[in-house]
């Protein structure tokens, strides 16, 4: 058994990796980190700026030049761009449509990367354990995670999932667009040539399609016990 432990989650839109991560966060006492959040604040930030959002080099300027933080909340995670909280703002339909953009820059993610890494470390000096997840958290941030997990689903679950959270969150949309929506966003997210959305051979894949969120978390904690993790 080990006192503190890394988890790293990929999977796409809607499969169920923002509730897995809270929920072992919470029964881990870890340090639970979003990293599609600061893709998000990022793209907050420089909508704010006004920037041509095509250009790479203008983009990292303002990321440069920004402070993201993340906090562990009782009402979940909560973002804050240069101190100011932002964690309603970055969902909103304008973000969602022009992250892709910027999270397909190379140069982007190679400094997000070195961000998230940080964070993490910062978790585990401090003795506490870190839940990751993302699209690249397998593949490229977290090399020596103690555990990696694809989750995945049938994309209808997943746009019922995301319609569910989306009008939680006070956003008004249908059920068709958010299908186009995630379908397209799958399509970016496993084409772009930079750190494309991948199933590692070294993950455990599981199917959430048919499962409650507790079933999850206990197939979870199951691989955890066999590893001898906890
Ligand atoms: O998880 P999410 O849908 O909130 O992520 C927002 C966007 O950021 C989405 O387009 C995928 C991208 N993203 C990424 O490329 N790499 C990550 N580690 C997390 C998110």
């Amino acid at each position: 058994m080990k006192n503190k432990i890394s988890i790293a989650i990929d999977g796409p839109v809607g499969s169920g990796k923002g509730t897995l991560a809270v929920a072992l966060s919470k029964r881990l006492n870890a340090f639970y980190v979003y990293t599609g959040a600061m893709y998000r604040e990022l793209t907050l930030a420089c909508l704010r700026t006004k920037i041509d959002i095509n250009n790479e080099g203008e983009v990292l300027k303002v990321f440069e030049n920004i402070s993201i933080e993340l906090k562990n909340t009782d009402y979940g995670v909560r973002a804050f761009l240069d101190g100011q909280e932002v964690s309603d703002e970055i969902f909103q339909p304008l973000i969602s449509k022009t992250v892709p953009i910027v999270a397909a820059f190379p140069r982007i993610r190679k400094e997000m990367v070195l961000r998230q890494q940080e964070m993490a470390k910062d978790a585990l000096g401090k003795g506490k354990s870190v839940v990751m997840e993302g699209r690249d958290i397998t593949t490229d941030v977290l090399h020596d995670a103690d555990i990696k997990i694809y989750l995945t689903a049938d994309i209808k679950i997943r746009a019922q999932r995301r319609l569910k959270q989306l009008i939680e969150k006070g956003i008004k949309t249908t059920y068709d667009e958010v299908l186009e929506d995630l379908e397209e966003r799958d399509r970016q997210d496993t084409q772009r040539t930079a750190s494309p959305l991948r199933v590692v051979k070294e993950a455990v894949v599981i199917d959430t399609t048919y499962d409650t969120i507790d079933q999850t978390v206990n197939k979870v904690i199951a691989k955890l016990k066999e590893k001898n993790l906890i």
